[in-house]
């Protein structure tokens, strides 16, 4: 098998320390690329006061990295301007937080330059490269213009917006025709790739047929391909010594009470403000029940120099103490809201003794959270997930209680709905969707990628042109 080189922005081995920081992409890619005794090139998360291209190489739990330092202005214009402030909300379905700023699209093809020209001699003529992510989709033409013929691979961790909402990018045309210079192009879900092909054909006029698209002589892939999680290893977490304990002072904490669970990065597609509106409307609907229960809300801070993260921290600090304030009792208080990281151990631990997890993105690409909550349930016990139906978890995970997570009405009906719910339907709901979580885990997911990616080769747009010559 070819040596799988990953390139990424984040480079975070999943069970070192900067994993603590990172989603799910690194979870997944660690896994991936310990069997193929693979690179994983990008950013190193550090500034320099003038980029040279210098790759520091490191080994870390049988994955070896190589990562460059970035100079400010690639970090503001790159990483925070292009990449989390124009394209995730945008790709978010958040045009009213998008900002088009022509230095941030300077910033970020300046970068994708960089790292192309950086992480090229080491590509050998055997290698398969698989970009990862929206900070390096024109990584791949980048890659072509300097001579590389190996097999490239594109996936897309988070939503692809619908057509209009993306004709509001000022350089989308340009953005989407660069993707042509991949092999494979991979999604998270049917929606996301079904808009990108209407993208593609309407507004580009590229011709699709069968699940490949011809463009300017090339034919490439177009997959679905959801991600999934080390499930068999977090089902172990679940059931280690550090998970069990954990667990055991969650259950002590919790006076009997029934624990309803949240986890996720500070970010504002993640509805945690909805949601802590549609928990309020339970407690004010359900005084007979208010107090039987209480949520744990995990939140990390994240990407802390943008402002619009700024923002949801300050609004979600205000709302659970003002919900605290206005519900609480000498003996109960509704919202725990915690701003740390945990580690996967103890998060197994707490989704372990937790009875319902909250997971209500407003958009999210899959959300590995709700994977991870399904994995560490008891089997004979376990816990019910409300799932939003705006992530793309929902399109696997199809026994959760599905809401709307912009009604507070639909989150408070399901809250009720899983204190309810009896344990026949809680056992037959959970079995269906664990059997999702563990035959589509992570090393199916790779493997799906993989086998497109390695697939023997379509025509490239240089064939082409060689044969009409
Ligand atoms: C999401 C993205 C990843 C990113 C992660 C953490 O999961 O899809 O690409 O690495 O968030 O965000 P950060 O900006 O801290 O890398």
């Amino acid at each position: 098998m070819s040596r799988l080189i990953a390139i990424s922005n984040r480079v975070s081995v999943a069970s070192g320390e900067l994993s603590k920081a990172s989603g799910g992409l690194a979870m997944a890619l660690t896994a991936a690329l310990r069997e193929s005794g693979g690179l994983w090139f990008g950013w190193s998360g550090k500034r320099t006061d003038r980029f040279s291209g210098h790759i520091d190489f490191n080994r870390v739990d049988g994955v070896t990295t190589g990562t460059v330092d970035l100079e400010d202005q690639d970090i503001d214009e790159y990483y925070n301007g292009y990449a989390n402030r124009t394209l995730w909300p945008l790709f978010h379905y958040r045009i009213d937080l998008a900002e088009f700023e022509r230095d941030f699209a300077g910033g970020y093809q300046r970068a994708n330059v960089r790292f192309a020209e950086t992480v090229r001699p080491l590509i050998e003529p055997d290698d398969a490269i698989w970009v990862q992510d929206y900070h390096m989709i024109p990584l791949g033409r980048e890659l072509r213009r300097r001579g590389c013929r190996n097999r490239i691979g594109f996936f897309l961790h988070i939503p692809w917006p619908p057509p209009r909402l993306l004709a509001t990018l000022p350089e989308a045309q340009e953005l989407v025709r660069s993707m042509f210079a991949y092999d494979v192009i991979g999604f998270q879900t049917e929606e996301w790739l079904k808009s990108f092909c209407t993208y593609a054909e309407e507004e580009l006029g590229i011709q699709l047929v069968d699940g490949v698209a011809h463009a300017d002589g090339a034919e490439v892939r177009l997959i679905s391909c959801p991600i999934g999680i080390d499930a068999a290893h977090f089902e172990a977490l679940a059931d280690g010594p550090v998970a069990i304990e954990t667990a055991a002072r969650m259950r002590e904490s919790a006076d009997k009470r029934v624990m309803i669970v949240g986890v996720d990065r500070l970010d504002y597609s993640k509805g945690v403000e909805e949601r802590f509106r549609g928990y309020e409307r339970f407690l004010t609907e359900s005084p007979e029940e208010r107090k039987l229960v209480f949520l744990l809300q995990i939140a990390p801070t994240s990407r802390g120099t943008v402002e619009s993260y700024r923002r949801i921290r300050e609004t979600l600090e205000g709302l659970s103490g003002r919900i605290n304030g206005e519900h609480a009792d000498l003996d109960w208080v509704p919202i725990r809201y915690v701003n740390r990281n945990y580690r996967r151990e103890e998060l197994a631990g707490v989704f372990r003794a937790a009875k319902i997890a909250l997971v209500t993105p407003l958009r999210d690409g899959m959300n590995l959270v709700a994977k991870e909550f399904v994995a560490a349930q008891e089997p004979g016990d376990p816990g019910v997930l409300i799932l939003s139906r705006f992530a793309g978890a929902a399109e696997q995970l199809t026994d959760a209680l599905l809401v709307n997570p912009h009604s507070a009405e639909e989150i408070a009906d399901a809250i009720r709905a899983a204190l309810r719910m009896p344990k026949e339907e809680r056992i037959s709901r959970w079995r269906t969707m664990k059997a999702n979580v563990d035959r589509e885990d992570v090393h199916w997911w790779r493997t799906r990628f993989t086998d497109a990616l390695m697939a023997p080769p379509l025509r490239t747009a240089e064939q082409v042109s060689s044969e009409s010559a």
